[in-house]
């Protein structure tokens, strides 16, 4: 693997943990043609900052506009296919004895790719809800914000926007999993947004071995008994090849 060394205690620490748990963010849906949550953004979008448009004051100020971006960005993601990192984890998944996903990626590649329980910390963008009464409805209107049929409120994207509570259960869900296992991989993200990015120190306060993989320092990377510079779908199948047999 080009320029990536993958150091043998990682690849026994792999072969060897009873339960796994991995954290992904959205640089592992980078090589899928998905920009991350903080690149620059293009075209007609160029001009907005993602932190300004995914909250829930920028749609009570201007629905409009806040669903035009998430109809762009759904776009973006219904064209996307899963790359080799997403079908590592879904390898994984069926070896490891014990496995647990996280992501905080709201495009599907996980379950596409055909990974079985993902824990969705941010929602999905595939899905809509009603404002008001939460209920999921599978509609996505005709460029405008459409309306619910029951309460006449505004449909929103399934997702959690800035300074909003995370779905309920996810995070008490995610945290077990951290605090109960041997090796935690923390893939693509950038480990700045809290509450998830919280969870790998979870992880390590318990003595799991914690991974980062990712082309760029973090947060994280002090803390990390490993750190793989690369992208993550190269490192994971190479990881996983070391590590099988
Ligand atoms: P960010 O955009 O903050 O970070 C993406 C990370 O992926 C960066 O650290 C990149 O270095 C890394 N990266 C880029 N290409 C990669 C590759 N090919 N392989 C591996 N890593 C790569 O995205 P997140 O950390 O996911 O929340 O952002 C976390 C949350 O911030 C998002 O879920 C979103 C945002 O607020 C909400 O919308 C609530």
């Amino acid at each position: 693997m080009p320029g990536v060394e993958i150091a043998s205690q990682l690849v026994e620490a792999l072969r060897t943990a009873g339960r796994v748990v991995a954290l992904t963010g959205s640089g592992i849906s980078a090589e899928s043609g998905v920009p991350t949550f903080r690149d620059a953004q293009t075209g007609l979008w160029a001009r907005y900052d993602p932190q300004e448009l995914a909250t829930p004051e920028a749609f009570a100020r201007n629905p409009r506009l806040v669903w035009e971006w998430y109809e762009w960005r759904r776009d973006l993601v219904g064209r996307a296919q899963p790359n080799p990192a997403h079908q590592a984890l879904v390898e994984l998944e069926t070896r490891a004895p014990d496995f647990t996903l996280i992501t905080q990626n709201v495009d599907g590649l996980h379950q596409t790719a055909g990974s079985r329980a993902v824990i969705e910390l941010h929602g999905n963008i595939r899905r809509t809800r009603c404002s008001q009464e939460g209920v999921i409805i599978e509609e996505y209107g005709d460029g405008r914000p459409p309306r619910c049929h029951r309460c006449g409120d505004f449909l929103r994207p399934d997702v959690v926007w800035f300074g909003e509570m995370l779905p309920p259960g996810a995070l008490e869900e995610a945290s077990e999993a951290a605090r109960g296992c041997d090796l935690f991989l923390s893939i693509g993200t950038s480990s700045l947004v809290y509450p998830a990015a919280g969870i790998p120190y979870e992880a390590l306060e318990n003595g799991a071995t914690v991974v980062e993989i990712n082309p760029s320092e973090t947060p994280l990377t002090p803390r990390a008994n490993f750190v793989l510079r690369g992208r993550a779908g190269e490192v994971l199948p190479e990881l996983l090849a070391m590590s099988s047999g």
